[in-house]
């Protein structure tokens, strides 16, 4: 008896779980650890996209049963990684630093040219129009985009009216993730706002910039949804090689800027002998190196440049494969030396 009443209670529960939508003892995204569950369940009954998680990129890979929301290993085929917050990312794209007005048009233009579908923009660079602008005449689908722009502490004690500039001067519909990009007073409810405005469909993920490990463990119990992205500096000289496994651990995705060093030390860094030997061992040039390295380690790429063959040899990754002993050469490079103040 006892038995069959068992046998009953399994199939309720079975058959309760599989009209939700879920296998018998697979996890909840709240038990995976991964971001706010509600949130994501408000983004999946929101507008199906390209680029979105209920497409076939999570069917299959759930299918593969190596690929579900929260997994933030890159995918070297479709070039992208599933961000926590159920959106496929670029894994490489342009950054937009000081490049202003027609040259962040033409660059950003030259990047869409050559397959680049990710690009990297905030208040601060005074280019979030030119970055819309050539968005919008390039022709090529909005949801097959990923804009990535960031609100200035500055701008923290009015965040509402500081999401709304960004989306005119955007000018693309919604914004694909908005970073904070300083820590600062008001971080917490200027990161709320951008919360309230993905629920109202303005922006589809949130992130930081500059965000270390102390500055998270103060951060993240403040706020309700993870972040989906962390953008810090990174590159052979200035590693984070303790800082990116602990962003990864929290199912957080990482982005490296001054991926080359940064305006003032590139020549340097491309010109160094370790990056060169391996650079001549696989036929090419010490920044698509640079770039494959951040790959491998699971950080995504945003080298900004106005020059065209700069920016086409930036796309060029995904042709060769540096190994374990180069990996290690170039991790060996490290100085913990930063290019920047923060
Ligand atoms: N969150 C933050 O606080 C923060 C801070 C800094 C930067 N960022 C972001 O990170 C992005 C990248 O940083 P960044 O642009 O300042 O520095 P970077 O990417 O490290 O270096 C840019 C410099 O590298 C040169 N370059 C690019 N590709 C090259 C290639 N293939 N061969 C030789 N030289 C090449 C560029 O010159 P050419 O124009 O001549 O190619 C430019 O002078 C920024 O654009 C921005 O979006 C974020």
């Amino acid at each position: 008896m006892k038995e069959l009443f068992n046998f009953i209670l399994s199939f309720l529960v079975a058959a309760i779980l599989s009209a939700c939508g879920q296998h018998p003892g697979q996890k909840t995204q709240a038990e995976n650890g991964q971001g706010k569950p509600g949130i994501l369940e408000d983004i999946k009954t929101g507008e199906q996209t390209e680029n979105h998680p209920d497409n076939e990129e999570e069917e299959k890979g759930q299918e593969d049963g190596n690929k579900v929301a929260g997994d933030i290993s890159f995918n070297f085929e479709s070039k992208t990684v599933l961000l926590n917050s159920g959106y496929e990312m670029p894994i490489y794209g342009i950054g937009t630093y000081s490049l202003t007005g027609e040259t962040c048009v033409e660059s950003v233009t030259s990047a869409l040219d050559n397959g680049v579908r990710l690009i990297d923009t905030a208040y601060m660079y005074h280019n979030e129009e030119s970055v819309g602008e050539a968005v919008r005449n390039s022709g090529i689908p909005r949801e097959e985009i990923f804009v990535i722009t960031k609100l200035y502490p500055n701008q923290f004690s009015n965040p509402e009216a500081a999401i709304e500039e960004a989306l005119e001067k955007l000018d693309i519909g919604y914004i694909d993730m908005m970073l904070l990009h300083h820590p600062g007073e008001g971080d917490v409810k200027a990161y709320l706002a951008i919360e309230k405005a993905i629920e109202d469909g303005k922006i589809r993920s949130v992130g930081l910039s500059n965000w270390y490990v102390e500055e998270l463990e103060e951060f993240l119990p403040q706020i309700n949804i993870t972040p989906a992205l962390i953008q810090n500096e990174i590159h052979p000289y200035y590693q984070e090689n303790d800082v990116i496994p602990y962003i990864h651990n929290l199912g957080i995705a990482v982005q490296g800027w001054y991926p080359l060093g940064g305006r003032g030390y590139t020549a340097e860094l491309l010109g160094n002998e370790v990056i060169l030997q391996i650079a001549a061992a696989h036929g090419k040039s010490s920044a698509q190196v640079i770039l494959r390295w951040n790959l491998q380690k699971g950080v995504v790429v945003i080298p900004g440049s106005s020059n065209p063959d700069h920016i086409r040899e930036n796309t060029e990754l995904f042709d060769f494969e540096l190994t374990e002993e180069e990996m290690a050469r170039i991790n060996a490079l490290d100085r913990n030396e930063k290019h920047d103040w923060y």
